[in-house]
């Protein structure tokens, strides 16, 4: 049965890596004889600039008939002045909300070949390996209402709404205690609960989800705290759950201390495994056309792609060998670059994933 890809490169570097990471994938479907069939389509600020909108219907169509997607990054300056209804990231969350991808898994893992990337002391990120579940679909980034509106008095208000359902916190819940079966069976939620009901009621629901899973235990971080721990001793943490916004800037922090975000793949995933891939990375448009971006955590995104949605395990564990061999080869991207390292372009560095996929 052939199974369908739809490959979102969108804007910035993300041509640029996808382009990597689709050889990765040819190279293993052939391997692995996985009968992967992909073609591409617009989103983000490229297709608004061929279309008008940042979400085409065709785009959309094409997403909703696949097997999963993968997605490059979208945004950049040159759209920046654009109405918030048809800016680049309206593509990404359109897509994220049409598709109902509620359950975002990043996981923040420090190849051992990177310690000296880190920003911090080798000996207090080594061997780490945290999975950060955020919500996706919900939060701040969807509730109603929104927008900037005028008082009376002729003042401008800006205002959002920070809203969860009992439904939408069970089902981010069980993906996160699900994902801490197949681990360190430890959750942390994390919450605003000294200030926001929204997350009184999220701190509860965990609670009430928590006796479904007797072996696994549930603790809770207020969200200050836990950016602070993230950076103080990031080790005891082994998942995290947390709503959209939190999870937004939590899983940049996270990242870092693995060396680099060009790194750290994403699974977006709605209720039956179906999902969205792409790298925690933005679109980086200082150095987008350059050719030095890091297509590695795109390329870990494609396995993340065949474990969760294309049931091809084997080939996710070959290319995620295969990096863990191009990063012991000493070849690095400049972003992750260190003494004694070979810098290569983003181009030998797909090349060197090939090959290590070959040997
Ligand atoms: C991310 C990004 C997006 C988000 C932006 C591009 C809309 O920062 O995936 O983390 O805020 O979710
Ligand atoms: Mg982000």
């Amino acid at each position: 049965m052939t199974k369908k890809v739809l490959v979102l490169p969108g804007d910035g570097i993300g041509p640029e890596i996808v382009e990597q990471a689709v050889r990765v994938l040819d190279a293993v479907n052939d391997t692995f004889s996985l009968g992967i069939e992909h073609e591409s389509a617009l989103v983000g600020g490229s297709a608004y600039d061929e279309t008008g909108s940042p979400l085409p219907e065709a785009t959309l169509a094409k997403a909703k008939a696949a097997d999963a997607i993968l997605l490059g990054a979208v945004g950049g300056p040159k759209w920046d002045g654009l109405d918030m209804a048809v800016r680049p990231e309206k593509g990404l969350l359109g897509l994220r909300s049409n598709l109902e991808l509620f359950s975002n898994l990043r996981p923040a893992i420090l190849y051992p070949q990177l310690a000296d990337a880190s920003s911090l002391k080798p000996e207090i990120v080594a061997g780490l390996d945290i999975l950060i579940v955020r919500e996706l679909t919900g939060g701040i980034y969807f509730g109603q209402p929104r927008g900037i509106r005028t008082l009376e008095n002729g003042e401008r208000e800006g205002f959002n709404t920070y809203v969860y359902s009992e439904s939408e916190i069970r089902r981010i819940a069980r993906s996160a205690f699900d994902a801490a079966r197949q681990r360190g069976k430890r959750v942390c939620s994390i919450d605003k609960s000294n200030v926001l009901e929204v997350t009184v009621l999220w701190k509860e629901v965990m609670e009430e989800v928590a006796k479904e899973y007797p072996d696994v235990e549930l603790t809770h971080m207020l969200v200050d705290n836990a950016a602070m721990q993230l950076v103080r001793a990031p080790k005891q943490f082994d998942v995290m759950v947390t709503g959209n916004m939190f999870g937004d800037i939590l899983s940049d922090a996270a990242a870092m201390l693995t060396g680099s975000i060009g790194m750290l793949p994403s699974a977006s995933l709605n209720a039956e495994g179906r999902g969205m891939y792409e790298p925690c990375h933005g679109s980086a448009p200082d150095i987008a056309g350059q050719g030095i971006a890091n297509p590695l955590a795109t390329i870990l995104s494609v396995a993340m792609m065949l474990r969760y949605s294309l049931a091809a395990k084997s080939a996710a564990d070959a290319i995620e060998a295969a990096v863990s061999k191009v990063l012991d080869q000493g070849l690095r991207t400049s972003d992750i670059t260190s003494e004694g390292c070979t810098t290569v372009s983003t181009q030998a560095m797909g090349d060197a994933v090939l090959a290590a996929l070959k040997a």
